[in-house]
């Protein structure tokens, strides 16, 4: 009675927890934290030093010591306790900060498509262990062609490619649910990885992993660029042990990570195949929306629409179609109900 009582009065949250970044909006107020999914911990102390954008500063610079741990790998949970303790601190922090907040609010959060039972059962607990009093589960894809505005209650097809930093996630929505989809462990981070390994077999540079992401973002494409772009490297000779620097060019950036962009248009090559042809018919029609931060690669969009022949569009500001989709579901409950994924425990908290 309490709790309903409470439940009445008080504001849902919705998380985007995703490899690369956490983000989390509260109801009627809309995104409150966006922080990098990183936790600092001191193995001595055996402590949190820090949590998202604090931790996220000693990447490639701690002691020892000091462990920095990405709790999320390709979208799954690999670190169950150390993911449980970065919800408590967002959560913990939004009660700071808000007023009018619930005691333990309902909270939306998103899953991969690929999750066992095991793995979306250790969404849940760690999201109620971290204070929450109800957990719904949303497909990432579902709420991110809900953030980019797709019609994904019609009796039509729309393909939704959401490209984070663990994973990407191809898939055909029609009626509130996923018909075929496809999902790949090469993303944004895969990228980073891919400019890394191409430093050091080109020209026996070590470079890490924040910088290789600069370079990404700074001069990355997957297509060719009108204007030609170029950025200093900086890392350690392998050779002489010594700090370089050397001058990079897009295009070399551009070879560096063309197989795993490819890799990507093949597997949705392969989804557009293995889909009712009625449904690729909408598809071509609407063409293909491209969500998630990985869509801010520059000519991603040109890249896929040639390789694949449909036409592309990148969502207005794709890296949060997410949470805004999943911050939709917080004030729509018939939709929630319609798409969200049933618990994996019996016992879930109502
Ligand atoms: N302007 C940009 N150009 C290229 N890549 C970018 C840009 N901005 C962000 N990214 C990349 O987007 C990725 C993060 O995307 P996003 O926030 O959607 O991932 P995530 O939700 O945390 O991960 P996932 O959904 O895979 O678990 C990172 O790899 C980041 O480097
Ligand atoms: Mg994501």
């Amino acid at each position: 009675m309490f709790q309903k009582f409470l439940n009445k009065f008080s504001k849902k949250i919705a998380i985007d927890l995703g490899s690369s970044k956490t983000i989390v909006s509260v109801q009627d107020r809309g995104i409150i934290i966006q922080e990098p999914s990183i936790v600092a911990i001191n193995n001595r102390l055996d402590r949190i030093l820090a949590v998202g954008e604090d931790a996220r500063k000693m990447v490639g610079k701690a002691p020892k010591f000091i462990t920095l741990s990405r709790p999320l790998e390709n979208g799954i949970i690999s670190d169950f306790e150390v993911t449980e303790k970065m919800l408590r601190y967002f959560i913990d922090k939004i009660y700071r900060e808000q007023v009018g907040f619930a005691f333990r609010p309902g909270v939306v959060i998103n899953i991969p498509l690929d999750i066992t039972e095991v793995e979306k059962k250790a969404v849940e607990d760690a999201v109620l262990s971290a204070g929450a009093g109800k957990v719904h589960l949303v497909e990432e894809v579902m709420a991110s062609a809900l953030g980019a505005r797709l019609p994904v209650q019609d009796a039509s097809g729309s393909l939704i490619v959401n490209l984070g930093g663990g994973k990407t996630e191809i898939a055909v929505i029609s009626l509130n649910g996923v018909v075929n989809w496809k999902s790949l462990k090469i993303a944004g981070q895969t990228f980073d990885q891919d400019i890394i390994n191409y430093a050091r077999d080109h020209f026996n540079l070590l470079i890490g992993e924040r910088f290789a992401e600069q370079l990404k973002i700074s001069i990355g494409s997957a297509f060719e660029i009108e204007s030609p772009m170029q950025m200093e490297m900086r890392g350690r000779d392998l050779v002489t042990g010594l700090p370089r620097e050397l001058v990079i060019s897009d295009y070399q950036v551009r070879d560096a990570i063309w197989p795993s962009i490819n890799a990507i248009i093949e597997a949705l090559k392969l989804t557009l195949e293995t889909t009712p042809p009625e449904l690729v018919a909408d598809i071509y029609e609407r063409g293909i929306v491209l969500a998630g931060g990985g869509a801010k690669l520059r000519g991603i969009d040109k890249a896929i629409s040639k390789a694949a022949a449909v036409p592309v569009r990148i969502a207005d500001d794709p890296a949060t179609c997410t949470i805004r989709g999943l911050n939709a579901l917080l004030e729509d409950s018939k939709l929630l109900e319609e798409v969200e994924v049933p618990s994996a425990s019996a016992d879930r908290i109502l």
